[in-house]
């Protein structure tokens, strides 16, 4: 009697009644187990859903949302909904000869596969105290002209030096480099790396601009890798970086992610497989919008990233990079300067704020004159 469970002993004592409970209970267990498995599917869908609605609401109504829950590459998304280019490329692996095809794989992000069709050698000549790095796509030209009519147009702030350049990788065609080297001539600013442009790339492009940090301009103090689509407060920013109570050394802040699980959704554009990145959570790391470093990293994560496999979220690479460096991103004095989304416009959000998310160039240019209008 001892061994039988206790299902069985009321079965046997009381006969077919507690037998249909039983049968009930179990199919009120299997019942309770396939909807909390739906809820979950469709909690998972809506967060990826969400977003894109919300996006595509903005663009249409020229307002803003703000949103809870975003993912690392979330906001990135739109400006990289770039068709690939038919040209590709394959990786310089000549200067490695004892590398293997494996580790080449894995090492793909890793700068010294690439070099600089257009270079800007000697633009650190001037000191730069902050250097701001914009990653954009070829044909993205009308951003690139709105930053360079706002904050990309800030050469001191507080008496600071600021730099402002692009990095972009192949254009699509023979004309579009023509038009990229014209713009190159006129505001000297462009930087070209040689790999395809693409979404999935994103790391290979965000390796590269440490690259450039590291070995052109080794002597800025601080460097911040900023999308095109943002705005930048510098007065605020300048703040928060000559504050005494900010380290000029293993630095790095902006919006904190932390406990990200890995997308395994195969038809995500953050899918990752599990050869690449294995864990179910990313590193603590810093969303790919705005983050701001002490530029000694910038060489330390290009060196990190020889023993980091590469994956294609820009953002958490990084985080992983810092992690096997032993830096801890931090968290901004007041976290709410990073934000991804304001609400409606409002002008003294913008006054308050040290970067933001925005809908358009034209966005950026409006908002950029009626901020600085004198109140
Ligand atoms: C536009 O934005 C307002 C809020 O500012 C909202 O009430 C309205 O529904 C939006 N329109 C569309 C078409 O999304
Ligand atoms: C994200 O969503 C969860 C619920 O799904 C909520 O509890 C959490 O506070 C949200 N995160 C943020 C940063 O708002
Ligand atoms: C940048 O600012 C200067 C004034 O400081 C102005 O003359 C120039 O036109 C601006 N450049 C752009 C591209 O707006
Ligand atoms: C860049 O991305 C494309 C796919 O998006 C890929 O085919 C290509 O090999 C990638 N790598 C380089 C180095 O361009």
């Amino acid at each position: 009697m001892a061994t039988k469970n206790i299902w069985q002993s009321l079965a046997q004592d009381c006969g077919p009644f507690m037998r249909h409970i039983k049968k009930t209970f179990i199919l009120l267990l299997t019942l309770a187990f396939v909807l909390s498995a739906v809820a979950y599917v469709s909690d998972f869908s809506f967060e990826t859903v969400a977003f894109s609605q919300t996006w595509l609401t903005k663009i249409m109504n020229r307002t803003y949302y703000k949103i809870n829950n975003i993912t690392s590459a979330d906001h990135t998304q739109k400006d990289l909904l770039t068709p690939l280019p038919d040209q590709q490329i394959q990786p310089r692996v000549t200067t490695v000869a004892q590398t293997t095809d494996i580790l080449i794989y894995h090492h793909v992000a890793h700068p010294s596969n690439y070099h600089f069709i257009l270079d800007e050698p000697d633009k650190c000549k001037q000191d730069p105290f902050l250097v701001l790095m914009v990653p954009v796509a070829p044909h993205q030209q009308e951003a690139r002209n709105a930053i360079r009519s706002t904050w990309g147009n800030e050469s001191s702030v507080q008496g600071k030096a600021v730099l402002t350049l692009f990095l972009v990788g192949l254009t699509g065609g023979a004309e579009a480099q023509q038009q990229l080297e014209e713009e190159s001539r006129q505001h000297r600013d462009l930087l070209q790396s040689n790999f395809v442009d693409s979404y999935f790339n994103l790391t290979i492009k965000t390796m590269v601009i440490m690259d450039w940090l590291a070995t052109r301009c080794p002597q800025a103090t601080f460097s911040m890798k900023v999308d095109s689509d943002m705005y930048i407060n510098l007065e605020n920013l300048m703040s928060l970086l000559l504050s005494p109570n900010t380290p000029r050394q293993n630095y790095i802040t902006g919006y904190l992610m932390w406990d990200r699980p890995v997308i395994r959704d195969k038809n995500s554009k953050w899918y990752v497989a599990e050869e690449l990145y294995p864990e179910s959570k990313y590193p603590t790391y810093l969303l790919g919008m705005g983050y701001v470093f002490s530029n000694d990293l910038s060489e330390k994560i290009v060196e990190a990233s020889k023993e980091v496999k590469s994956f294609n979220i820009e953002d958490a690479y990084v985080g992983a990079c810092l992690k096997q460096l032993g830096v801890a991103p931090s968290s901004p004095p007041d976290p709410s300067q990073f934000r991804a989304y304001l609400g409606q416009y409002n002008r003294e959000d913008f006054l308050r704020v040290i970067t933001t998310i925005l809908g358009s160039p034209q966005q950026l240019i409006d908002i950029w004159k009626d901020v600085k209008k004198s109140a």
